[in-house]
């Protein structure tokens, strides 16, 4: 182990080697990796990278606010993750910097203001209750049928028109398989020449044309819709009616597309992994499972979203099993936090999961307690601890619609459906979200 100390004061960790030695433990098992350097160094370290020379990893709340929020300025997305998956998936705001993003957040966020969201309400309802009315019920895995149901609702929510089963198919097939290519391309960046030689990323990039053709066909067939005086009620019709403040024009059509990719992308995996931690924890939990099931029959699904109780169990969930478990930021000058100095370019990562399990700070860290979000009037709490939607200005753009989204799921399902544990525990897959690997549970219909 060694402290490269440099005129710089980062913090402790790996020299370039034991950076290379270690990457197999960590690709076999990132998770308990970082939590187990995070237990040696005390919630930061660093790690020498060939392409990142400095490279910060930490759990520590405190820094990770100083990042994303308090100094975000000096900070942006790094092209670690970013610059490969816009390759694929385009100049959306995930991937994008600057005044570029800060214009297109600008453009998108009043439609997904608190009050705008609730305009697709029954649209995501209807969405959550017509894929319940068909879905397998015995022993089965949650997990796909969870990601399919997030992915009907997402398409449903940004087209108000109805896709061919074969169109849904090849949408969401293309976009499993530019996941995991970028996946594997951002964890093993050194097979990058490979994937010219075979034709992998030539591959990657047809499958995303595929997409925007798909895209792009969707919305010619909308202006003709609209010029023949037609109206819509979805997330595609509020950024075409959005436009800059600065020149009050509408989005370029090719930017357009970009930000469809983007909420298509960020807007159905993390969550379905939520939805399916969280019904393997009320497995476990049966008095958690009992509390929720007689709060969604007591309450009427509209008013779900702002159930505090439903949001606990919500909030817990994604405490133990963030769906963004960790993120990425780029330095833009020398910075520094607290004891540390670092230079331009330092790679800050936020380790969101160790931070939501750090024991020094959550009592029972690792048992699943919704009532940790209570006080004891019933009403929310609220932690400086807890990223579950990021932080500062990049704060996750749809996280009023997921929270709604998943309240309504949960309403549903408790209603309609019982589940018994398996006994099998989900293992952690963590690709760009973290999913579980498999969610086996015994489901059945209720009479
Ligand atoms: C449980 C579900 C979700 C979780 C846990 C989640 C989490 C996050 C997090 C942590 C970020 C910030 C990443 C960073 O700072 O680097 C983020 C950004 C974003 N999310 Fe979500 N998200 C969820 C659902 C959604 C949904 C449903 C949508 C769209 C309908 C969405 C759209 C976005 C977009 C566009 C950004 C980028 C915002 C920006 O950079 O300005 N997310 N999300």
């Amino acid at each position: 182990m060694s402290n490269y100390s440099t005129a710089y004061n980062i913090p402790k960790g790996y020299s370039g080697l034991r950076t290379a030695v270690r990457s197999y433990r960590f690709l076999k098992d990132p998770i308990n990796f970082i939590c187990n350097n995070m237990q040696l160094y005390g919630g930061s370290y660093s790690a020498k990278l060939p392409q990142y020379p400095n490279f910060i990893l930490t759990q520590d709340a405190a820094f990770i606010n100083y990042v994303l929020r308090d100094n975000h300025t000096n900070y942006h997305k790094s092209p670690l993750s970013s610059g490969r998956a816009a390759q694929y998936l385009g100049k959306g705001m995930l991937f994008i910097n600057g005044d570029e993003w800060l214009k297109q957040r600008r453009l998108a966020q009043p439609g997904f203001h608190r009050e705008k969201i609730q305009g697709l309400y029954h649209t995501v309802v209807k969405a959550i209750d017509e894929y319940l009315a068909t879905m397998p019920v015995g022993l089965v895995d949650m997990y796909p049928l969870l990601y399919r149901l997030a992915f009907n609702v997402i398409i449903k929510s940004l087209f108000d028109i109805n896709l061919s089963p074969e169109t849904m198919q090849l949408l969401s097939g293309n976009f499993s398989e530019i996941q995991d290519f970028v996946m594997k391309d951002v964890n093993q960046p050194f097979r990058r020449p490979f994937y010219a030689i075979t034709g992998a990323e030539r591959k990657t990039m047809k499958k995303s044309e595929e997409i925007r053709t798909i895209f792009s066909g969707i919305i010619q067939s909308r202006k003709a819709a609209l010029a023949a005086g037609e109206s819509f009620n979805d997330l595609l019709d509020m950024l075409m009616q959005a436009t800059y403040e600065d020149t009050g024009l509408p989005m370029p059509e090719e930017q357009l597309i970009y930000e469809l990719l983007v909420l298509m992308f960020a807007g159905h995996e993390t969550t379905a992994n939520v939805l399916s931690w969280m019904l393997y924890l009320l497995s476990v939990n049966p008095a958690v499972l009992k509390n929720l099931t007689n709060c969604v029959q007591q309450t009427d699904v509209l008013s779900c979203p702002r159930n505090e109780y439903l949001n606990a169990a919500i909030n817990e969930t994604m405490r133990l099993y963030p769906a963004a478990w960790i993120t990425d930021r780029e330095a833009l000058t020398d910075d520094g936090f607290g004891e540390y100095r670092y230079p331009k370019g330092t790679i800050i990562i936020p380790f969101f999961y160790g931070t939501h399990r750090d024991k020094a700070v959550w009592p029972d860290a690792d048992t699943y307690n919704p009532s940790r979000f209570l006080d004891e009037n019933g009403k929310a709490q609220k932690f400086k601890n807890y990223f579950p939607f990021g932080a500062g200005p990049r704060l996750c753009i749809g996280n009023n619609f997921a929270m709604a989204e998943m309240a309504f799921f949960l309403h549903a399902f408790l209603n309609h459906f019982t589940i018994q544990p398996t006994g099998q525990v989900p293992k952690m897959k963590p690709l760009l979200t973290l999913r579980p690997d498999k969610v086996m549970l015994q489901v059945a219909r209720k009479g």
